[in-house]
């Protein structure tokens, strides 16, 4: 109880908009948006119930646990890895984490070669993006991380700076944008990785919000990937489509920050 009354006291406002999404959540009928998912994927030739299926059976037989990061990615993932007509040779990854998302594309994808990129440690980025732990769990981070990369047999581990690939001469069939979220480098991964997409790839880009932030920044909270998405789009270079990123009501409860998953095809 004296907790409660400590953080109302620090921090009110915060304290406040708690209650303004628990009031408005009860209002919400979450299965309504669990349906107009079910549709997005539909739109698009995908079943998220086969895909939600095939999920959960791999990450039975290969202990693989939710994570903070997961999101609706992974089930868009497993609906791509169900298509008859989509042939996967090379998938890319920008922004490994902890490798737990591409230890999850290495099973569902158990055919395909894939890279995933990282920046290095020492990179100015780097440790501002992990600038909320401490030095020596930042080591245990990587470590862990580094464990899980060498047991994937399907994986290469590159760490470089998304920019630069602007120097890639491989091609891929499927390309995971998730480094910074923010203009210019989202712009830069999103050309980039047109680039480098085959004929009939598909790019998924993380975290697109449709409104703009009073404090946006470079590695979060940006609609740098929905300007240049909708540029792209109305320039015919692409077509795209988006999906609810998470579907709980308090990720949805509030329109404004909602966020999404672009599933992007080349045009060309
Ligand atoms: C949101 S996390 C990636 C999460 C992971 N892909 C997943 O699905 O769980 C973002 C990662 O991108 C990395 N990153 C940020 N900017 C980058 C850049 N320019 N090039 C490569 N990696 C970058 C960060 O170091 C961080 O590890």
């Amino acid at each position: 109880m004296i907790s409660i009354l400590k953080k109302i006291i620090s921090s009110p406002f915060k304290f406040l908009k708690l209650i303004i999404i628990q009031v408005l959540s009860l209002k919400m009928n979450k299965s309504e948006f669990i349906d107009n998912q079910t549709l997005r994927f539909a739109k698009l030739g995908l079943s998220r119930k086969l895909a939600l299926e095939k999920l959960e059976n791999i990450r039975k037989k290969y202990n693989i646990k939710i994570s903070d990061m997961s999101s609706e990615h992974e089930v868009i993932f497993s609906a791509l890895s169900l298509l008859d007509n989509f042939k996967v040779n090379k998938i890319l990854e920008i922004g490994t984490y902890d490798a737990k998302n591409i230890k999850l594309l290495s099973y569902l994808f158990n055919k395909s070669q894939l890279v995933t990129i990282d920046l290095e440690e020492d990179d100015e980025n780097f440790k501002n993006f992990y600038n909320r732990l401490e030095k020596d769990k930042l080591r245990k981070f990587v470590e862990q991380r580094d464990n899980i990369l060498t047991s994937l047999k399907n994986v290469n581990f590159r760490k470089k700076n998304s920019l630069e690939l602007l120097k890639e001469n491989d091609k891929y069939d499927l390309i995971w944008i998730d480094g910074a979220h923010g203009y210019p480098f989202i712009t830069i991964d999103i050309v980039n990785s047109l680039r480098i997409l085959n004929a009939n790839g598909y790019i998924l880009c993380d975290d697109i919000y449709l409104e703009a932030f009073k404090n946006s920044d470079k590695m979060y909270q940006s609609t740098g990937g929905y300007q240049t998405l909708n540029e792209l789009e109305k320039n015919k270079v692409i077509s795209f489509h988006l999906v609810h990123k998470r579907l709980s009501k308090k990720d949805l409860v509030i329109p404004s920050r909602r966020k999404f998953i672009a599933i992007i095809k080349k045009k060309y």
